[in-house]
């Protein structure tokens, strides 16, 4: 197998290639001036394409990353199916299709929070761009997503995949949290999990979202006194949820307050905003991001494998 990446999942990529101890290669990208992406697979990654089937690993975010990947895709497939004609004549014109073979990877699915109508005459983002991308692969894995519903019924096979087991081996060896809260309903699952692997306290809080940088939490009693507590999300993004949550479990007498998440967005000064909130901010490598303690190759690599065990080829 060989694992491709273009511009915005390098680390990823490799850290995929070496779990499975497969090749990596990267794709050349490039921006023209008018910020138009332009995509090219290198001559010497060719024959290795058509000889293996291919993992490409690649974020749909920011937007340009969508671009990157359908792009990526069309290039892989056409090399796939032995589609090399150009105006120039150059090299071989067509060649053998070499058949079914291209697995895709996402890290950090952007739109994923757009993952219903939330109001009439919205789109559901999430759901159009996942069709894009399915009708260009034959497989996804996904990694920590926002909510796995909307890639249901999806034309092509997906694997869910998470970093849960290595955020929780992260935060017992860094911090020893005696309790984790889930900062709203949607990240219980994800939480309760790293509450189980660490054989400690769980609890969530509910949330309700004003606008993109204001929310408020239901008032709850925690049992947080003296105690070193981690936050465990999918997402941080404004660090609004967690500087929120971070409030309510200072003034209940949490002794060290700490902010764990897959991915690590961080817009707008994010970082900055948390660092006065809590005592530590942990992301994985899924996006580049200045806080990437924990692995995401190791969930990436048993996603691959789960999507193998599904596949006829
Ligand atoms: C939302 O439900 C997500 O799980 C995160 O809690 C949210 O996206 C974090 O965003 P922010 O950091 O802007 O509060």
């Amino acid at each position: 197998m060989v694992v491709l990446s273009g511009s915005n999942a390098e680390i990823m990529a490799k850290q995929l290639a070496g779990e499975l101890n497969w090749s990596h290669f990267s794709i050349e990208t490039r921006r023209f001036p008018d910020t138009e992406g332009y995509i090219r697979i290198p001559d010497e990654v060719i024959e290795s394409i058509r000889t293996e089937p291919v993992v490409l690993v690649s974020n749909t975010f920011p937007d340009s990353g969508i671009i990157e990947t359908l792009l990526m895709l069309e290039a892989i497939n056409d090399v796939r199916t032995g589609n090399l004609q150009n105006l120039r004549e150059i090299g071989p014109q067509s060649l053998t299709d070499v058949g079914p073979g291209v697995l895709l990877a996402i890290p950090y699915f952007g739109y994923s929070r757009q993952d219903k109508r939330f109001r009439p005459g919205e789109a559901v983002s999430a759901r159009a761009i996942a069709n894009l991308l399915a009708s260009r692969c034959d497989g996804i894995i996904v990694f920590d997503l926002h909510a796995p519903k909307v890639l249901e019924g999806l034309s092509v096979p997906v694997a869910f995949t998470s970093a849960m087991p290595e955020l929780a081996e992260h935060l017992q060896k860094d911090i020893k949290p005696d309790f984790i809260l889930s900062p709203d309903k949607g990240a219980i699952e994800r939480a309760s999990e790293v509450a189980n692997e660490i054989g400690c306290q769980f609890s969530y809080l509910e949330k309700t979202r004003i606008d993109a940088h204001t929310i408020v939490h239901k008032a709850k009693d925690l049992d947080v006194e003296g105690k070193v507590v981690a936050i465990v999300d999918d997402m941080i993004a404004t660090g609004g949820t967690i500087c929120r949550a971070a409030d309510a479990l200072r003034s209940q007498g949490a002794t060290q307050v700490h902010a764990a998440c897959s991915h690590g967005l961080f817009t707008g000064g994010a970082v900055a905003r948390l660092v006065r909130y809590v005592d530590g901010v942990h992301a994985t490598s899924s996006l580049a991001n200045p806080r990437d303690v924990i692995p995401g190759g190791p969930a990436l690599a048993r996603g691959v494998k789960q999507l193998f065990t599904t596949l006829q080829w």
